[in-house]
This record gives C-alpha cells, sequence and structure tokens, in this order.
C-alpha cells in the first residue's frame, strides 16, 4: 500500500481508468448518493481483502455488493417476491437488500454469512461507473474503520491517500448517511440499519416491516449482533460525545451549562436553536432531519480536524430519515445519551 493517490473528475477517461483498475484487482473510491465507497470487482476474492487492508476493517463485517441492473443478479443471490416488489419501488436508492448468497459470491465479501447484501445506488456516477465497468462491485464506505464515512472526496482522501490509486470526485453526497440495511431472509423484512429508507416505506410495499431493536441500543455483553456491523466502534470522533433528549428549553439549558463547565468543547444544534447558545462554538446541523443527516458525518470530521475535545448534541427526532440519524450519532456518542 503506497500508492500515488489521484483525485479525478468522473469524466469518460477517468471511468475507463477506473474499469482497468478493478479489473486488475485494485480498489477504487467512488460517488453514491450516500457516502463514499471503497470498490473492488466482488469476484476477486484477493480484490476484496484489499479493502480490508486498505480500511483496517475487521474480516468479520461483511460488504454491500453494488450493482447498476437488476440483470446482474442471477449468480449473486436468490431473489425473492417481497424483494422484486422493493426493488421496484425503490432502486436505484439507498437500500440494501440482504438475500440468500450463491457460490460465485467469494466468503469474504459475506464474511463467510449465507447472505449477501446487493444494492443499486442511484448517484450518477456511480451508475456511469459501474455500467461502464459491467462487474458487481463490493464497496463499505471509504473511511478508515472507526471513522465516520465519507461524504466528500476530501474526506476520503483524508483517510485513503497513499492506500488506494483512484478516488474519482463527485461532489458532495446528498443523503449523507449509509443506505438502509434490510435482511430479506426472515419472514418479516427486518431492518438492521436505518436509512433514508424508512420502516414506513418498506411496510408499505413489503406489507410489514420492524426495526432490529439493536438499532438503538449497545449489544449486551455475549449477545450475537444481527449485523456485524453493528458490533464494531463506529463513526467516533476523537473528541467524546454526549447527546441531550428532552424538552427543547431542557436541552438547551443542559447544554449551555455542561458547555461553559467544558474546554475546547462544540455543541452540535439545528438551525433554529442557534441563536439560543449565544456566542458559544456551536455547529449547524441545518434546519430539519434530511439536512442533518446530510451534514452529521462532515460536521465530526470537522470537530476532529478542529481538535475538538467535548461534543455535546441535541437529540433530533426518530421519525423519517431521524432514526437512521440518531442510529449514527448513538455510535459516535457510545451510546451516552441523557434524559434532561
Ligand atoms: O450506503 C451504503 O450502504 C454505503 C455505500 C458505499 O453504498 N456502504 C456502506 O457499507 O455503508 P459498509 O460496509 O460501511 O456498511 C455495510 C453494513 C455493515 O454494517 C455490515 O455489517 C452490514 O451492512 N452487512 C453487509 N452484508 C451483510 C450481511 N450479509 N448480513 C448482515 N449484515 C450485513
Ligand atoms: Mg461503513
Amino acid at each position: 500500500m503506497n500508492y500515488d493517490t489521484r483525485v479525478l473528475a468522473p469524466d469518460g477517461e477517468a471511468l475507463q481508468l477506473a474499469a482497468r483498475l478493478f479489473r486488475e484487482g485494485e480498489l477504487v473510491a467512488f460517488p453514491t448518493e450516500t457516502v463514499y465507497g471503497l470498490g473492488a470487482n466482488a469476484l476477486d476474492a484477493e480484490a476484496v481483502l484489499r479493502i480490508f487492508q486498505a480500511k483496517g476493517r475487521p474480516a468479520d463485517n461483511p460488504l454491500i455488493v453494488h450493482i447498476w441492473s437488476e440483470d446482474q443478479l442471477g449468480p449473486l443471490c436468490e431473489v425473492t417476491e417481497a424483494a422484486r416488489r422493493l426493488m421496484a419501488a425503490y432502486w436505484p436508492g439507498p437500500l440494501t437488500l440482504l438475500l440468500p448468497k450463491k457460490a460465485a459470491v467469494p466468503d469474504a465479501v459475506t464474511a463467510g454469512l449465507t447472505s449477501v447484501g446487493v444494492r443499486m445506488p442511484s448517484h450518477p456516477v456511480a451508475r456511469e461507473m459501474l455500467r461502464v465497468c459491467g462487474l458487481p462491485i463490493a464497496a463499505p464506505s471509504a473511511n478508515l474503520s472507526t471513522r465516520p464515512s465519507p461524504t466528500t472526496a476530501a474526506h476520503v482522501y483524508e483517510d485513503m491517500n497513499g492506500r488506494i490509486p483512484l478516488i474519482l470526485d463527485g461532489g458532495a453526497c446528498e443523503v449523507g448517511v449509509e443506505s438502509t440495511v434490510l435482511d430479506m431472509t426472515g419472514d418479516i423484512p427486518t431492518v438492521l440499519r436505518p436509512g433514508a429508507i424508512t420502516p414506513e416505506m418498506i411496510a408499505k410495499v413489503a406489507g410489514d416491516a420492524r426495526v432490529a431493536d439493536s438499532v438503538m441500543r449497545p449489544l449486551r455483553e455475549g449477545e450475537a449482533a444481527p449485523s456485524p456491523g453493528m458490533k464494531h466502534k463506529h463513526y467516533a470522533p476523537k473528541g467524546r460525545l454526549t447527546i441531550l433528549k428532552g424538552k427543547r428549553e431542557n436541552v438547551v439549558r443542559e447544554i449551555i451549562r455542561r458547555y461553559d463547565e467544558s474546554e475546547n468543547a462544540v455543541i452540535l444544534a439545528s438551525t433554529g436553536n442557534l441563536p439560543a447558545y449565544g456566542d458559544r462554538r456551536v455547529m449547524d446541523m441545518g434546519p430539519d432531519l434530511s439536512a442533518a443527516a446530510h451534514s452529521l458525518f462532515a460536521l465530526l470530521r470537522q470537530a476532529d480536524d478542529e481538535g475538538v475535545a467535548r461534543l455535546y448534541a441535541e437529540a433530533v427526532s426518530d421519525d423519517g430519515v431521524g432514526l437512521a440519524v440518531m442510529n449514527r450519532m448513538a455510535r459516535a456518542a457510545g451510546f451516552d445519551i441523557e434524559e434532561v
């Protein structure tokens, strides 16, 4: 791992280069509508192992396989009727379906599990890249393991400079939190990781949906993780993060009290609450839940860049994409969430 990492605008020539690198077993980072991915040919076990090396990712955490056409699914997985309906409704888009895996998918991709995650991203650069290379591409988020997921090419460069040959720069990711991971292997579709495709949206098409109860709490001692990614430390900023939850005036008062007792602290607040914090150091999470999803990881990285030691964040509503925001914030905080 000692590459002269290139960051290129995703023109025709850059996409041809990406396709060539994938065929040679190399890694390419690329934009999706959720976060940047770190891709390799999903059918090349050696290439897939390079992803784990470049990220410092534990080998027991499986990868999502990205496709641009449903025609690519045949050799990858069994497709159920309910899965077909969800694909018709929400693909291309930020929904990953866990389906029974077929033999062509190397164990390195699924960490030995019998299911494989498949997703068709909607970002035009991801789609064009997948079409031009013609391969299914295994890709986790393009961050170093435990760091917040990257939502710009600059974030990817920060983590992957020297570790990979190419980053395709497609600007900032629209959604900002990773895709919904939906387990389709049981009786009821089960959300293992919330995202922009909400349980309500899934139930509308599949008739029913549940949310794994591990989504909003830490795993108990010895408990098996339904999705291996949930047991690993994730998204963590270098400073310590606490989330305050409750009535608006209580949250604001309590954050101010703690901020004023802390050194080198920052407050993560919604736009409407900014004036309440006066001239304290505040980061704006935006006016609504979509904006919070879009900005969260970038703000956590900014706090790291600025050497922030202590972070206090307002909880957001867990409606809609808010559940995804709270799920990522809770993990970034090591579940340090207090009701006030
Ligand atoms: O939006 C996204 O999904 C982004 C972009 C690049 O597509 N990718 C992404 O990948 O977030 P990653 O590897 O950072 O997260 C994948 C999550 C992990 O929590 C992993 O444990 C879970 O999906 N996962 C993948 N395959 C699984 C499987 N077969 N069974 C259970 N969980 C699985
Ligand atoms: Mg990740």
